[in-house]
């Protein structure tokens, strides 16, 4: 990301929680938040609450499939612990097999008996951390043990749909076609309906969302725009339906790339190809945490998960904000190929990205602490992606185990949760819900970025309504100043009560560990209701989530 980003999303953030004042507000708080009941942006599509999983370190071995044998409990070889807690955050749909993993994948290897399945070189065995492992670690040389069957069982488990993602720069259109036609074809029908029954399920697995490749500009392919919408014809023209409303997800840009998008479907155009089941363009967008703009080098220039100060503290969100200038010009372009508003974003890999160190155990590779920092970047996220509901169709936090920006952590034995976990939890009452048009304001928060005041929105958040249940969350990014905030339902509502709870620490590097598995963990925060409004201290580096009862 270079500075003149940096500084258009600094003042992005101020220009969308600009506020508009109604009615006298009280003079004694020092934030407001402004709650339109009538006026929704959109139903928040469940989906973008969505996970994503890849063959990459401990993710899948040690993260998910512990085996039929092992001493840690388990369901059919999966770990019991993650799909409990799966259920709870009420997980929507999962994405798999990667990644750049999916696009060196053949579906066909993870299959059939597992004493009969191939060992092959994983995409990620040239990683630096991967090297290191000594000898034939599961983490450079896939054994297949965890296949099709066992993620449809991992989705089955966890109440998820599942999202496949396709392999479009190494197998030709018609192994995607064949992966359809497994997971798909009606019980009897085919033979690969039959080796499906053979390996468990007689039922077909209904498979509607298809990644059509990943990363194609990158490691799946390094395509022009162009040659990508040819193979994109190439895997998406006649793929059989079996009655299931398929729906393909493009690879779409990295970070904010209009020149990819663009090329893309003006591509599609000439050849007059819009197929009815592209619903989804993706989007990956990682915040680097780069050394302030002074390099663009995203190997060398990453920094630390736990060893950060004040201004890394608030870079990192600065950075993270540009996710809403990416959904805002992504989507005002895709408008001009797709009037009719069929395709929406999928933002299936976000998250920060640190340099490695701080991983639990050594095979996790690209394992990372997860800090309170996180835990209010991914907020900050979920909020825009809430905000943006009209745009938003699905999304996936990257990853969902040992693993980026990873809820859960596990080797062997031990499991914990991590902030973003929590959030997860206090954020799942949007999912389904109409989202609101909602207006915050408060104080700037101001720090010095190389030298110069910089000054980053002091609240952010969003708000939904199910029924008579009003949700709001929001982000004090503050690390000195709690914010005494004023919430006012404008839209003739009476509440009938309320109440919170709030996800911090004094200490703003604050993680769990497995010794310390509850270091950071959901407390309870008091509300005060007054008529149509509400009083809510919000701590300082504090993500809260607000549940009012209308009458
Ligand atoms: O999430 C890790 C990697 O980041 C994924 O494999 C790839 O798609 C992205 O570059």
């Amino acid at each position: 990301m270079d500075r003149r980003r940096f500084l258009q999303t600094s003042s992005l953030a101020g220009a969308a929680f600009a506020f508009t004042a109604r009615t006298a507000w009280s003079a004694t708080a020092d934030a407001h938040v402004e709650v339109l009941l009538d006026e929704s942006v959109g139903i928040i599509a469940p989906e973008i609450y969505g996970q994503f999983t890849e063959h990459l370190g401990g993710v899948i071995y040690d993260g998910i499939w512990v085996g039929e044998d092992s001493p840690v409990p388990n369901v059919h070889g999966i770990r019991k612990q993650i799909v409990d807690l799966m259920k709870q955050i009420h997980v929507p749909v999962v994405r798999w097999p990667g990644g750049c993993f999916a696009d060196s994948y053949d579906w066909r290897d993870g299959i059939g008996p597992r004493k009969d399945r191939p060992t092959r070189t994983n995409f990620w065995a040239d990683d630096p951390d991967a090297a290191r492992l000594k000898g034939n670690a599961v983490q450079a040389y896939e054994t297949n043990a965890f296949g099709t069957d066992e993620f449809m069982r991992f989705c089955h488990l966890s109440g998820a749909e599942p999202y496949l993602a396709s392999n479009l720069r190494s197998l030709p259109a018609m192994a995607f076609s064949r992966w359809v036609e497994y997971c798909n074809s009606p019980a009897g029908s085919t033979t690969l309906a039959k080796q499906r029954a053979a390996n468990g399920s007689a039922a077909p697995y209904d498979v509607k969302y298809w990644g059509v490749g990943n990363e194609s500009w990158g490691c799946g392919g390094n395509f022009e725009p162009e040659e990508y919408a040819e193979e994109f014809r190439r895997f998406t023209t006649w793929v059989p339906h079996y009655g299931v409303p398929l729906s393909f997800i493009g690879s779409g840009p990295n970070d904010n790339n209009l020149e990819w998008t663009n090329g893309f479907f003006e591509a599609l155009r000439r050849k007059n190809y819009m197929p009815r089941e592209l619903h989804g363009w993706s989007v990956h967008y990682y915040t680097w945490n780069l050394s302030m703009g002074e390099t663009t080098d995203w190997v060398a220039g990453k920094r630390d998960a736990l060893d950060f100060d004040e201004t890394g503290w608030y870079e990192l969100f600065l950075q993270g904000l540009y996710m809403e200038e990416i959904v805002r010009a992504q989507w005002g372009l895709l408008g001009e190929f797709d009037p009719g508003r069929n395709i929406k974003l999928v933002v299936d890999e976000y998250g920060p990205w640190y340099k490695p160190g701080t991983q639990l155990d050594p095979t996790h590779l690209l394992g990372q602490q997860v800090t309170l920092r996180d835990a209010l970047l991914t907020a900050m996220t979920l909020d825009i992606f809430n905000r943006h509901a009209e745009k938003v169709g699905m999304a996936a936090c990257a990853q969902l185990v040992n693993c980026l920006n990873a809820l859960f952590f596990s080797h062997e034995d031990k499991f914990i949760t991590t902030p973003v976990f929590h959030v997860f939890d206090m954020y799942a009452a949007h999912q389904g819900a109409q989202s609101l048009r909602v207006n915050f304001s408060s104080p700037q928060v101001h720090y010095q970025r190389k030298g110069k005041p910089t000054a980053l929105a002091g609240l952010l958040g969003s708000a939904s309504m199910r029924g008579k249940t009003v949700t709001v969350t929001a982000t004090n990014p503050n690390l000195k100043d709690a914010r005494l905030t004023e919430i006012v339902l404008r839209g003739s509502a009476r509440i009938t009560s309320a109440e919170a709870s709030v996800l911090t620490d004094a200490d703003m590097h604050a993680h769990n560990t497995f010794e310390q598995p509850n270091a950071v963990q959901l407390k309870k925060q008091a509300v005060d209701v007054q008529g149509d409004r509400l009083i809510i201290t919000l701590p300082p580096a504090s993500v809260s989530s607000i549940t009012i009862q209308l009458a």
